[in-house]
């Protein structure tokens, strides 16, 4: 397993699409692996492919109930099949750092995804969870939390996130 640097804003490697996954085999285990390392070692509440530069549909969730704990479920090639009731909450994103903001979504919503051997399950998950999967599918869609907010609160970060990058490179 190897952690890995997570791709930033406004990189544009974040606004393409993912490709399904259609090899079962050590390469993809190594990517979800890697991947885990990854979203643990911040800790995150889930992560994308993209986010390591894989453009390649396979999300995890992390469902550690505290920090001493490493679980997660990964889902290949993950569709929405049902959306229900809307949750309008502060979120984040480890590719839009330092930035919080409301987004609504579903409240629950059905899943259907692959596990690392191909296998199909169906899943439902409401709240918190609901929301880790809507915004991971987003990824895998090349859709950031950017892209649901307002024009003008996006303006706003677009310009910080500037100035933070500029002030990177000077030091
Ligand atoms: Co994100």
């Amino acid at each position: 397993m190897a952690k890995k640097e997570i791709v930033t804003y406004p990189n544009p490697i974040l606004k393409k699409k993912s490709k399904p996954i259609t090899a079962f085999d050590s390469e993809l285990k190594r990517l979800v692996d890697d991947m885990a390392e990854t979203m643990f070692a911040v800790p995150g509440s889930g992560l994308a492919a993209v986010q390591i530069g894989a453009l390649l549909q396979v999300l995890l969730m992390n469902l550690s109930e505290n920090e001493n704990e490493n679980k997660y479920l990964a889902l290949i090639n993950p569709e929405i099949l049902e959306k229900q009731g809307t949750q309008s909450d502060k979120e984040g994103c480890l590719s839009v750092p330092d930035y919080f903001t409301k987004v609504k979504r579903a409240q629950k919503v059905k899943v259907q995804g692959l596990d690392i051997n191909g296998n199909e399950h169906k899943y439902e998950f409401e709240d918190w969870l609901a929301r880790v999967v809507q915004h991971e599918v987003d990824h895998l869609n090349g859709i950031l939390i950017l892209d649901r907010i307002s024009s003008l609160k996006r303006a706003l970060y677009k310009k910080r996130r500037k100035k933070q990058l500029k002030k990177e490179k000077s030091e």
